[in-house]
């Protein structure tokens, strides 16, 4: 979230917030490069690379890496003007400000990432990171074998053509086929505009699978946290740079959680700091139209 220069400063130590506008006006501050010296700027501490004197600075959020399962009915935005249910209304246990990683529709379940680590979070749902993603998908009668192998071929969309796929048929009744569809793309309804592209309706949408990662221990609308081989794991998946630390030791057992933001030992799995970063305060973060 945005947050007034002079606020971030005081907020990361760096000096009162009189001494900080003191600072920004001095013109001694960068975002991400640009030298800001306006007053009234603003950045995201957790998304931004604020600079004093050519110096990082620290920020005091412990980063946390978690995987819901994501129920139908729910938006992956952080406010929706019609009021509808957010995926963040299923975190109450959770006092840093996450956000989702790439967006599923309204209506798709399944495997979704949240964090407070912008630069994981890029890494992972950057186009460039061809991460893959396998989706359950119910669709209405039967699918032959040519819509199986242009799907696999890769159809052509308004945004273009898609990528190669996997495709497998898993199972088919009377009135339904389910499908497993792998992909590493991540554009808007994807999944759901490649089946109506070879004429198939879908009923059912669900994403299993995120790299390595799936839904094994949740059952829907319940999230854990990763641990921190699993996020170092994601982020190395995705090609990004080394940022995720391996310091708090995960429980033995990892349980689903539900509103707690604990596990079943009452203690977080994983709520690390970046390599670098000073030490985290838990509690005090301050805190595209891809999916991915
Ligand atoms: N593809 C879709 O069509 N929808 C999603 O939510 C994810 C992938």
């Amino acid at each position: 979230m945005k947050e007034r220069l002079q606020k971030i400063l005081s907020h990361a130590g760096v000096s009162s917030r009189r001494a900080a506008e003191e600072i920004i006006l001095a013109g001694r501050v960068a975002v991400n490069g640009v030298v800001v010296s306006e007053l009234g700027a603003k950045a995201d501490p957790d998304h931004d690379t604020i600079t004093v004197d050519g110096k990082r600075i620290g920020t005091d959020s412990a980063r946390v890496y978690l995987v819901l399962y994501k129920p139908a009915g729910y938006m992956t935005t952080l406010k929706d003007p019609q009021g509808r249910p957010l995926v963040t209304d299923l975190l109450k246990g959770i006092r840093e400000r996450v956000y989702p990683v790439g967006r599923l529709d309204y209506n798709t379940e399944g495997v979704l990432l949240l964090t407070n680590d912008g630069e994981w979070a890029n890494a992972l749902a950057h186009p460039r990171h061809e991460v893959d993603k396998e989706y359950h998908v119910r669709v209405q009668g039967r699918v032959s074998p040519v819509q199986i192998q242009r799907l696999t071929a890769g159809v052509e969309l308004e945004d273009g053509m898609t990528a190669p796929a996997q495709v497998r048929l898993v199972r088919e009744s009377d009135n339904n086929t389910w499908l497993s569809i792998t992909i590493h793309e991540g554009r808007y309804r994807q999944v759901r505009r490649m089946c109506e592209a070879v004429g198939l309706s879908v009923v059912r949408l669900k994403r299993a699978r995120y790299g390595f990662l799936g839904l094994e221990g949740l059952s829907t609308g319940k999230y854990r946290f990763l641990t921190p081989e699993e996020a170092e794991r994601l982020r190395q998946s995705s090609g990004g740079e080394k940022t995720v630390p391996v310091p708090a030791p995960a429980p033995e057992k990892r349980r689903e959680q539900k509103a707690s933001g604990k596990n079943h030992d009452g203690k977080r799995a994983f709520a690390g700091k970046r390599a670098g970063e000073s030490a985290p305060v838990p509690g005090k973060n301050r805190g595209g139209r891809r999916q991915s």
